[in-house]
C-alpha cells in the first residue's frame, strides 16, 4: 500500500519531535502493509515553512536509516502546501514540491472556510500542469456544511483526500459520516492517513480500507488503493463514478455527473 499524505519527517512540523519516534512511525506503517509513504511536511502553514529543498534532504536521510533496517519501505518527497495567495509566486521560487515529482500536488485548506480565491488557484495550477489534491476536506468547516464547496474545487480540476482516521471514526461520529458521505457524492479519490505520531494520529491504512470494504464495497478499496499508486507512478487519475461500478441513486449521479 502507499500513503501519499503523512508527516513522518522529524522536528520539522507538528509530526515526531526525533529520529526515534520517527522510526517507530515507519516501523507502524511496514508493520501495516505500507510499503510507500509520501513524506508531506507543512509549508506555509502560517506556523510552518518547509520549503522543497529542505524536504528533499530530510528524506535522503530518513531513507538511509530505513535502509539501515533492511526494511522494505521507501519514503518520498512531497508537501502539503496551505492554499495562499502567493502560491504561484511559490511554486515560481521553486519552494514548492509535487508528491514524488508527479503532476500531484497536496494542498491544505485553512479548517474554517474555503478561500475565494482557491479556485482560481486549482484552475491556474491545472493549466500549468499540475493537479491539485485536496487534503481531509471533511475537515473544512464550510465544506462540511456545504459539500457542493468541493464539487467546485474538483469542477476547477482538483481531486479529494480524506484522512483515515475520519473514515473509521476516530475523529467522531460526526467526520465519520461526513467523510462516508462524500465518498457516496463521488467526490473522494483517496485515502490516506495524514499520520502525526505512533500513538494518536497514525499509520492506519489497512483498518481504514476494512472499514471501507464493509461499508462501501471492495471496488472502492481497489479504487483508493490504485489512485495512491498512480501518484507514485504520475498516471492520470479517472473520476470514482468512471471507476465504481455500483448502482447510484439519481442524487449522486447527478452531483458530479459534469465532471465526466
Ligand atoms: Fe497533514
Amino acid at each position: 500500500m502507499i500513503d501519499i499524505h503523512s508527516h513522518i519527517i522529524p522536528f520539522v512540523d507538528d509530526g515526531p519531535p526525533d529520529w526515534d519516534i520517527a522510526i517507530q512511525m515507519a516501523k507502524q506503517a511496514y508493520a501495516d502493509g505500507i510499503r510507500g509513504i509520501v513524506a508531506t511536511p507543512h509549508h506555509k502553514s502560517g506556523r510552518y515553512i518547509n520549503p522543497g529543498h529542505e524536504v528533499v534532504q530530510w528524506v535522503g536521510l530518513l531513507n538511509e536509516k530505513i535502509q539501515e533496517m533492511n526494511m522494505d519501505l521507501v519514503v518520498f518527497t512531497g508537501q502539503e502546501v496551505r492554499v495562499h495567495a502567493e502560491l504561484l509566486a511559490s511554486l515560481r521560487n521553486g519552494d514548492l514540491l509535487n508528491l514524488h515529482e508527479s503532476r500531484y500536488m497536496l494542498l491544505e485548506l485553512p479548517s474554517t472556510s474555503v478561500p475565494t480565491y482557491a479556485e482560481d488557484i486549482v484552475y491556474e495550477l491545472s493549466l500549468l500542469g499540475i493537479q491539485a489534491i485536496i487534503a481531509h476536506p471533511e475537515r473544512n468547516a464550510e465544506i462540511a456544511n456545504n459539500p457542493m464547496l468541493l464539487s467546485r474545487l474538483i469542477e476547477a480540476g482538483a481531486l479529494s483526500q480524506i484522512t483515515a482516521q475520519s473514515i473509521t471514526g476516530h475523529f467522531g461520529r460526526k467526520l465519520q459520516k461526513i467523510s462516508l458521505h462524500l465518498c457516496k457524492l463521488n467526490a473522494v479519490h483517496f485515502v490516506a492517513t495524514d499520520a502525526h505520531d505512533p500513538v494518536k494520529r497514525v499509520f492506519c491504512l489497512s483498518e481504514c480500507y476494512h472499514y471501507i470494504e464493509r461499508k462501501l464495497g471492495v471496488e472502492w478499496i481497489h479504487y483508493f488503493k490504485g489512485n495512491a499508486e498512480k501518484v507514485i507512478n504520475d498516471e492520470p487519475i479517472h473520476q470514482p463514478r468512471d471507476q465504481i461500478k455500483e448502482k447510484r441513486s439519481g442524487l449522486y449521479s447527478n452531483f458530479l455527473g459534469k465532471f465526466r
